[in-house]
């Protein structure tokens, strides 16, 4: 198989998303637009990767080598078209004799499948056309009388028969290495934008008497971002596509419609994910956990068999054993919570670890940050802390310990004791009743005094 090299076009500002962060570090479903599409250079196993970055983005450097790490960041000084964005990957691409696959890093919805099927066309120049609602704004793909395409035409220098052509330039293109910078630099920008257009190798392309491929898409996968409205067009086109892929994976989704994925979700068999639950990024669900209504879940890990929710929050470092049930308003952060062990209401357990079928009573802290510092609780197997216990962290509770409900507890427990802290319980017979008998006798005399 010929080597893949993968360049993202990213040095577009995007000035329509009103924004202090370039236009390819916005995220939807979790992930960044250039984390997409970055993602599609992973999935296509590319040898290199370079990513075409505007000056000042130091952002976008950093999220392509947290994705790619062999990945190379060329910076456009100039914004002087797509062909001349294209152009600032030579450098890292010298000696390289494969394909090279350009992709913008603003159209986030691109199937890997869609883009290897470009890749595979044994055309020395194929292009990715697809047959929008509406072509206003898009280059057209013209054809000869055979269905050959022999040039790409923008919007702004076709004529008024080319504009009514609905076959449109997605602008993804694979093309042979070696003919890609033979035909660069005869760009030129002798045209309504004056820019050098990368379309233009089409038809450079074509006068070298080589061919030119096309392969089609749905309009959808190759939607672009340029706005908010479109990124948040973008965000429900993705949590459609994922609902409908966990569903297909065997996850049962009471109110589909309601669940928010991730991009990076991951979802066992026989998960039963109930209404408006939110997955963040990082989650990982085994098989046969039941999600509960109204649960926010990221950075967590919930194995096999585990009840979440309803209400629940499970935050990054959350790792939920097996059986084990958090129930409705109970946080868990940065926490190990053992197998079969419970902590069924209004808790929060952070930096924590909880030992295998122990009970977390109701409203249950872990006093884990002193205003500087964040501390450790540990809880062994089989403890049971009674609600409405403070667990001072640093602390240490044995297997098998006992804390009564209300206890403040700062030093360690042993294994199989019990700790309480508690203020003793006084008791007054027959106060109640005095009390009561005295509390009417006065409201009756104030009552006579007004009457
Ligand atoms: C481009 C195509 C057009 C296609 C359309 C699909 C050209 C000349 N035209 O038009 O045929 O139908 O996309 O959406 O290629 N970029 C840079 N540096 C530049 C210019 C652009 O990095 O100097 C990046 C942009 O950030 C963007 C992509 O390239 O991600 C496309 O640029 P854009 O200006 O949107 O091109 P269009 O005019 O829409
Ligand atoms: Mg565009």
């Amino acid at each position: 198989m010929t080597e893949l090299a993968i360049i993202v076009l990213a040095a577009g500002k995007g000035t329509r998303m009103k924004s202090a962060l370039p236009k390819v570090m916005h995220r939807v479903a979790g992930r960044s637009l250039l984390g997409h599409v970055l993602h599609v250079a992973k999935d296509l196993a590319a040898a290199r990767v370079v990513v075409i970055s505007g000056p000042e983005m130091p952002e976008i450097e950093a999220e392509a080598l947290s994705i790619v790490p062999q990945s190379v960041t060329a910076i456009q000084e100039e914004r002087k078209g797509t062909g001349h964005a294209v152009s600032m990957a030579r450098e890292a691409l010298a000696g390289f004799g494969g394909k090279i696959l350009v992709l913008y890093g603003d159209v986030p919805l691109l199937q890997a499948s869609t883009a290897a099927r470009l890749v595979a066309n044994p055309a020395p120049l194929s292009v990715l056309g697809f047959r929008p609602l509406s072509p206003t704004g898009y280059g057209r793909l013209l054809q000869d009388t055979g269905g050959r395409v022999f040039a790409i035409r923008e919007e702004l220098d076709a004529s008024p028969e080319e504009r009514k052509i609905n076959l449109c330039n997605s602008g993804i293109i694979a093309m042979d290495a070696v003919l890609l910078w033979k035909l660069i630099p005869k760009l030129r920008d002798d045209n309504a934008k004056k820019e050098l257009y990368f379309t233009d190798l089409v038809g450079l392309t074509i006068a070298e008497s080589l061919a030119v491929g096309l392969e089609e898409c749905p309009e959808a996968e190759v939607a672009g971002v340029n706005d908010r409205a479109q990124l948040a067009g973008i965000e429900a086109e993705l949590q459609k596509n994922y609902r409908l892929a966990h569903m297909t994976n065997g996850a049962t989704l009471t109110a589909p419609e309601t669940v928010f994925f991730s991009a990076d979700t991951k979802i066992g068999q026989d998960v039963v994910i109930g209404p408006n639950v939110v997955f963040g990024p990082g989650v990982s669900v085994g098989d046969n956990v039941e999600i509960h209504s109204f649960s926010h879940i990221e950075g967590a890990t919930i194995a096999a068999g585990a009840r979440i929710g309803p209400y629940a929050r499970l935050r990054p470092g959350a790792e939920i054993g097996e059986d084990a049930h958090i129930g409705n308003f109970v946080e868990i952060k940065k926490a190990v919570i053992g197998k079969g062990a419970k902590a069924n209401h209004l808790s929060y357990i952070g930096d924590a670890k909880v030992g295998a079928w122990s009970n977390i009573g109701a409203g249950t802290i872990t006093c884990n940050y002193d205003g500087y510092g964040k501390h450790v609780t540990e809880i062994g197997a089989g403890v049971f802390v009674g609600s409405n216990t403070a667990l001072v962290a640093p602390v240490k509770v044995g297997d098998g310990a006992n804390i009564a409900a209300g206890s403040v507890i700062t030093r360690d427990v042993p294994a199989d004791a019990l700790a309480i802290t508690r203020a003793e319980q006084q008791v007054k017979e027959g106060w109640a009743a005095k009390y009561r008998e005295l509390k009417k006798a006065r409201k009756a005399a104030r009552a006579k005094g007004r009457g």
